[in-house]
């Protein structure tokens, strides 16, 4: 079978658990101007960080093709698929980091003070904030998803899937 390179193995399983980190860790209805979550600051962008290189050693790097016994359209599904997932993972960190900017909140990674992306604004801090609010949550979903396609893949198909992106 095929395998991701160790690379972009663990960078998928590293931002698997970046992401669950930052939604465990977003606001969950505190004040985000008088308690900035810095935590989910510094989890999300990392995100952000991450996703740079895993395109890189994605696209210019080897990496296994899809190749579904089920047909073209399931390929091109999981190709959109996994689009859609990459998308999310630059998008929502920048929305964040928009949102706290907006907010007038200063955005740390790790100890590291960054610059505000936007204008600060007093009151509602708008709709891209509300976008990151519920893309946070959305992509959650959409990599639940994901892995209970991996996992119909493993145990229905027994196509040996999840064995390209094994760990170990
Ligand atoms: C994968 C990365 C991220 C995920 C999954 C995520 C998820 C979420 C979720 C689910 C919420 C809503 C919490 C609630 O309604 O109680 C939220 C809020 C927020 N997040 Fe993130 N986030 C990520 C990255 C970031 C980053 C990088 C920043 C800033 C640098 C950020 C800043 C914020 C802010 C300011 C809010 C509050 C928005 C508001 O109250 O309108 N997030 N995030
Ligand atoms: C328990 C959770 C997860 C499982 C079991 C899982 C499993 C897998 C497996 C087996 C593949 C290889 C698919 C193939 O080559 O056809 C894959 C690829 C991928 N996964 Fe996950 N995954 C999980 C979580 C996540 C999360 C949280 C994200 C990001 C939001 C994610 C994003 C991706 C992407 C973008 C690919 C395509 C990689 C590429 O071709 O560049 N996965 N995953």
């Amino acid at each position: 079978m095929p395998r991701y390179s160790k690379t972009l193995i663990i960078l998928h399983w590293a931002m698997a658990v970046l992401i669950l980190a930052a939604w465990l860790t977003s606001e969950g209805g505190r004040q985000v101007r008088l308690n900035p979550p810095a935590l989910h600051f510094s989890l999300g962008l990392s995100v952000l960080l991450l996703v740079l290189p895993r395109l890189v050693a994605r696209w210019w790097g080897s990496h296994p093709r899809i190749e579904d016994p089920q047909g073209p359209w399931l390929n091109l599904a999981a190709k959109i698929g996994h689009a859609v997932l990459y998308l999310f993972m630059i998008g929502l960190p920048l929305t964040g980091w928009y949102a706290a900017s907006r907010m007038g909140v200063q955005v740390s990674f790790f100890g590291l003070s960054l610059p505000s992306i936007a204008a600060a604004a007093q009151g509602d801090p708008g709709p891209i904030a509300e976008i990151h609010e519920t893309g946070g949550t959305v992509i959650l979903v959409l990599a639940g998803l994901h892995s209970v396609i991996a996992f119909w893949h493993q145990f229905v198909l027994r196509d040996g899937t999840m064995q390209r992106m094994n760990p170990v």
